[in-house]
């Protein structure tokens, strides 16, 4: 697992202002934090994808250089996701998207029983493919659950990168004891655990709020 804030860098300083009660409230902060967090994962991850050595021609002379051979495909759980995602997109941007729509149905103190709706899928064919999954909050695992299970109508991906701004040691459990497909996962920071509603403690609250407002 690729934890970003195992090193100190700037991205201490955007992880720092999402999760401060004093600073979070600016929405537009809150969401451009996101998005440049979303960016520093979808470079570290770019390492990992494949490269092919690709011929370019400068006023000068011919050269060669390794591109990425095929850009990720984007997939964003909604609402939440948003933000994160327009990161990850800044950087991919040839990549096809596709959107998940999920939800908690059951919520019931202790957490165990929280179950996951989807509303809403669009995506494209994923065969053969590199995928980003995107969601800010890793903290069940269900809603990643869901939708990986859900995403296979569209063909078994090559790859399926996980990505969290903040995740809980039990969401990572959960899915690593669930996950049938090749995966690997990708988080901002690790934290300690979830609390009885199965919220990320520290964590930062509900991010899908503090970008765009209570339901
Ligand atoms: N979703 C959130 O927005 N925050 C959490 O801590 C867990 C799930």
């Amino acid at each position: 697992m690729f934890i970003l804030n195992q090193q100190n860098s700037i991205a201490n300083t955007y992880l720092a202002e999402i999760r401060n009660v004093e600073v979070q409230h600016d929405r537009l902060r809150f969401r451009k934090n996101i998005e440049r967090l979303g960016e520093l994962l979808a470079y570290e991850i770019s390492k990992s994808l494949s490269f092919k050595q690709t011929s370019i021609t400068t006023p000068l002379k011919d050269t060669s250089i390794n591109l990425i051979s095929d850009q990720p495909i984007l997939i964003s759980v909604l609402r939440a996701a948003m933000p994160f995602y327009q990161g990850f997109l800044n950087i991919y941007d040839h990549a096809d998207s596709g959107f998940i729509g999920a939800y908690r149905t059951e919520e019931v103190k202790g957490g165990a029983e929280i179950e996951i709706s989807l509303l809403y899928q669009a995506a494209p064919n994923i065969d053969g493919k590199e995928v980003i999954l995107i969601d800010p909050m890793l903290a069940t695992g269900k809603s990643f659950l869901k939708s990986i299970e859900n995403l296979q109508k569209n063909g078994l991906p090559k790859m399926i990168h996980i990505a969290s701004v903040i995740a809980a040691p039990e969401g990572v459990a959960y899915l690593e004891q669930n996950i049938k497909l090749p995966y690997k996962l990708w988080t901002c920071a690790l934290d300690e655990k979830l609390n009885s509603n199965s919220y990320i403690v520290p964590g930062l609250g509900d991010a899908g709020d503090l970008a765009f407002g209570e339901k």
